[in-house]
């Protein structure tokens, strides 16, 4: 069955090839026959991966089966052997969304929604999103029936980390407002991770005791991660979806980036697909099921993108997840939709991530990992698109991360021209230093000439191969002319030049001697 599996996969390449020869005519019958030797080797290769792997779990078959499996599928994908230069490296230009399309009647309203942590202004008239504490207000004031959360950790209430301080107040008010939403039988699920970071915190407690439905997903045991997403579905029909996590420094001391979509309850109910993988493992000694019962599975994905009105705008949407065991049939694998979508680009690929590392970071020992840092040399080298990583920089990076990105940068050659850019973006502590794990960058989005991806997973390997993350993915018609506004892309891109161009976003060169963000401190650098 494994092999049978791994046959699927093959085959499902062998489509994407033929159809990256459909369009490319010229390349011809050779070249087709080159990449069908390859394959065959890939699958012979693969298929005896895949029966060494059966023979040495063979006692444990279920969940420990399907991770070992997905992350050896992951590897046939992703890893970058030659020949899947080829074969891999290019081939998401071709398949766009050739594959069709499916409709919704529903009119969504989008808005990208932000926080920016306080005393960091940007110059006057810059751009920015809505804020973020005022979108869960309005969000939470439309529910009417249910709210469905997926997080990390809670931690609204500057008590709940010992904290005394005035910039803890939205979170407090949230936390009340969902207080206030149970006293209405409005009824609330949250699934969150378990064991938690807040190990303090009594905000999960206090919901419970008034009604709440909490579950505690032991991703430890069922993946090797933690349920990392961050997502909320009200009435199954509005949506948040970003980085920040149920902290009140989320909405005061973080700068975090995500997206609301309102009436929108096509999406709704396929991102509720993904809550209950978590949900439906919520209870003690769960397996991961294999595969996910068919009612778990999507339609809408990145070779079928929805397709739906956002503010009158033509959008092609969809959700990708992670790890892929809780990637049901249809159901686009997050690191897939990152790989694809920066490959596809042809004028600019722009990150702004936390952390970007091509190694593993939780496993030991750790792994090199270079599937994302592949595809941007790629999509500098190839296409020639501008590449600029916006990474941040504050007393708690590893000093390691700095020469990942010197690496990358070293790639830039302007007479080429090859353009990749690196900056660090440094949240000034100024005299918010009573406050611990404040002031960050916590944003995860990329934005491109095609696509907007909007993500809640740092970028290095174990996020996407045992973390639970979602994305959403949104392409807008720019050629649109009854268009009264900018498309995504163009607003997301818009915030992304605001923060380049800030003052607070550093050279690489020029980061030594910043004070927020503490290189000196560790002996090991330089
Ligand atoms: C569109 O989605 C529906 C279910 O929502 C599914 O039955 C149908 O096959 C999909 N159509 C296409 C073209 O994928
Ligand atoms: C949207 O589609 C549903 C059925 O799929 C239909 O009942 C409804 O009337 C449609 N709404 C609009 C505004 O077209
Ligand atoms: C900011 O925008 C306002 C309104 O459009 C304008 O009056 C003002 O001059 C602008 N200020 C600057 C510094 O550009
Ligand atoms: C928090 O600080 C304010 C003044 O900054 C003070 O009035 C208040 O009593 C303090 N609260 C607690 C619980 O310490
Ligand atoms: C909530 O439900 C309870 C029990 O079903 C009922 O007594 C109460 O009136 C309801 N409250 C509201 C605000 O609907
Ligand atoms: C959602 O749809 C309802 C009913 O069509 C409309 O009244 C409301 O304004 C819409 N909300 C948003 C945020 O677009
Ligand atoms: C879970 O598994 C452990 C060890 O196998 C067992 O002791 C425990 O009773 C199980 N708990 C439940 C609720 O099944
Ligand atoms: C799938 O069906 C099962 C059994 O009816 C149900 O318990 C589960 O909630 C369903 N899940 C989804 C995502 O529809
Ligand atoms: C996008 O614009 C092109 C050119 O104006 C048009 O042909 C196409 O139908 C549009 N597609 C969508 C999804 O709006
Ligand atoms: C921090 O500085 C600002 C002005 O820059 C001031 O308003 C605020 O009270 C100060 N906060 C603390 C905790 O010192
Ligand atoms: C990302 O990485 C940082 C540093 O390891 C960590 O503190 C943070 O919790 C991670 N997750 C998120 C949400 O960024």
């Amino acid at each position: 069955m494994i092999v049978k599996k791994a046959l699927k996969t093959s085959l499902t390449l062998n489509e994407s090839s033929n159809m990256k020869l459909g369009v490319n005519n010229q390349k011809g019958v050779k070249t087709f026959q080159i990449l069908g030797a390859i394959l065959m080797l890939g699958l012979v290769l693969m298929a005896a991966y895949f029966m060494s792997v059966g023979s040495r779990v063979d006692a444990n078959r279920g969940a420990g089966v399907v991770i070992i499996y997905r992350k050896v599928e992951e590897e046939g994908l992703y890893r970058d052997l030659p020949e899947e230069e080829g074969l891999y490296g290019d081939l998401p230009r071709a398949t766009i969304t050739e594959e069709g399309t499916n409709r919704s009647n529903d009119s969504c309203s989008f808005e990208l929604v932000e926080n920016v942590p306080y005393d960091l202004p940007f110059e006057i008239n810059s751009t920015a999103a809505k804020p973020l504490y005022q979108a869960w207000v309005r969000l939470l004031d439309l529910a009417q029936e249910k709210v469905h959360v997926a997080s990390y950790y809670w931690s609204l209430t500057g008590k709940d980390i010992g904290v005394n301080d005035s910039s803890s107040k939205q979170g407090e008010d949230i936390l009340q407002r969902f207080e206030r939403l149970l006293a209405e039988n409005v009824s609330l699920y949250i699934a969150a991770s378990s064991p938690t970071l807040a190990t303090k915190s009594r905000d999960l407690e206090l919901l419970e005791e008034k009604g709440a439905h909490v579950r505690k997903i032991d991703f430890g045991r069922l993946t090797g991660g933690v349920l990392h997403s961050k997502f909320w579905i009200v009435d199954m029909k509005h949506i948040y979806i970003g980085s920040a996590n149920m902290d009140w420094r989320s909405l005061s001391q973080v700068k975090e980036l995500g997206a609301v979509i309102y009436n929108c309850s096509c999406l709704a109910k396929d991102l509720w697909k993904t809550f209950s993988t978590y949900w439906d493992v919520g209870y003690p000694n769960a397996t991961i099921p294999f595969p996910w019962p068919l009612n778990y599975s999507t339609h809408i994905n990145k070779h079928r993108p929805l397709e739906v009105e956002f503010n009158g705008i033509l959008t092609e949407a969809y959700f990708s997840a992670s790890p892929p065991a809780f990637c049901p049939e249809g159901r686009t694998h997050d690191l897939y939709a990152i790989l694809s979508t920066i490959s596809q680009a042809q004028k600019f690929v722009y990150v702004s991530v936390m952390e970007y590392f091509p190694t593993s970071r939780f496993i030991h020992p750790r792994r090199y990992w270079p599937a994302i840092d592949n595809a941007l040399r790629r999509a500098a080298f190839n296409h020639r698109a501008q590449v600029r990583l916006l990474v941040s920089c504050w007393a708690y990076t590893d000093p390691a991360m700095l020469h990942y990105l010197r690496s990358l940068r070293a790639l830039n050659d302007p007479r080429v021209p090859i353009s990749v850019g690196v900056k660090l973006f440094i949240v000034p502590l100024l005299n918010h230093t009573n406050i611990p794990h404040g002031r960050v960058n916590h944003n995860k989005y990329m934005v491109t000439d095609k696509v907007a991806y909007i993500g809640t997973s740092n970028w290095s390997e174990n996020y996407f191969t045992d973390t639970a993350g979602v994305g959403l993915i949104i392409k807008q018609n720019s050629t649109n002319p009854q268009r009264r506004q900018q498309p995504v892309q163009e607003q997301l891109k818009d915030l992304f030049e605001r923060d380049w161009n800030s003052k607070y976003a550093v050279n690489l060169e020029d980061v030594q001697g910043q004070k927020d963000c503490n290189w000196e401190a560790d002996p090991e650098v330089n």
